[in-house]
């Protein structure tokens, strides 16, 4: 996937940025359009083989982890800053995607889906808090979704309630870090053409384009331009809130 952004202007220059699920979809995305933008960049996943190619391919790092692991957010943490010595951006991309209504949610699927989605963004948030309040500056970016905006009733029960779990601690990590110069918003992509989508099945399109009022599925390259505006200092007066990307889809 060619960025159409490959020529940057450099609105990220001298930021480091941590990037999570960054091996494929919109976390690859966004390492290529950051790193074309002058960031140094960092990408972590559970796909080893994936990630390591984006970070050979954009001059940046990767390293293996799992986002729901106490210590492995330690581990990256700590790799980062003995790497660059600060950390300006934090993007809580990595999530699952489960499409499993409530009557068929089992204990064990709401764990694994609340885990990933909603332990992981808490993690990622609290590792990076403290680095970046001593500096007195950051931008942490979770990413939410639609289904963190309504309820889609009988699609994907648990997903949404995480989505949701991670616009809450959005708002409440942006009154906490603010005072410190510490931004944290969400951003709430709809129908992205990644691998994640194909859980609705081959027929993915055909069913879910008549629904988005702007006519087509967004790229990843799509959402990735809204996180970099919310990384780079153009969002300078923006915490606390919640960026669409869904062709007017919740509108
Ligand atoms: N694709 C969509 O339509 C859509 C819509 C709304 C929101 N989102 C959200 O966007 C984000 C990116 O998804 P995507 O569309 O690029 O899908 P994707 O499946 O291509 O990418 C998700 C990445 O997260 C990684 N990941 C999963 N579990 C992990 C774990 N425990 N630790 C570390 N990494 C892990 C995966 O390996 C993968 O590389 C997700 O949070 C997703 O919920 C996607």
């Amino acid at each position: 996937m060619a960025a159409d952004n490959a020529a940057g202007t450099g609105r990220l220059a001298g930021k480091v940025a941590l990037i999570t699920g960054g091996a494929r979809g919109q976390g690859a995305a966004e390492a290529r359009l950051f790193a074309a933008e002058g960031a140094t960049v960092y990408l972590t996943d559970v796909l080893v083989a994936e990630g390591e190619a984006v970070a050979a391919e954009i001059g940046g790092h990767f390293r293996r982890h799992d986002v729901t692991s106490e210590t492995d957010w330690a581990d990256v943490a700590a790799w980062v800053l003995a790497g660059s010595g600060r950390l300006d951006v934090l993007v809580n991309n990595a999530g699952i995607f489960r499409v499993v209504p409530l009557t068929q949610t089992s204990v064990e699927l709401w764990h694994q889906v609340m885990d990933v989605n909603a332990t992981g963004v808490f993690l990622g948030m609290r590792a990076a808090a403290e680095p970046m309040k001593a500096q007195r500056s950051g931008s942490i970016i979770n990413i939410s979704s639609i289904a963190g905006m309504r309820g889609g009733a009988g699609v994907a029960f648990a997903y949404g309630a995480s989505k949701w779990a991670v616009r809450g601690m959005t708002k409440a990590a942006a009154g906490e870090l603010t005072p410190f110069g510490v931004r944290v918003n969400s951003v709430h992509p709809g129908i992205i053409d990644t691998e994640m989508i194909r859980e609705f099945g081959e027929q993915w399109e055909e069913a879910l384009v008549p629904r988005i009022p702007i006519g087509r599925a967004a790229s990843a390259d799509d959402v990735a331009k809204v996180v970099l505006f919310l990384a780079s200092d153009d969002s300078a007066y923006c915490s606390g809130h919640e960026y669409l990307v869904d062709g007017a889809m919740t509108s």
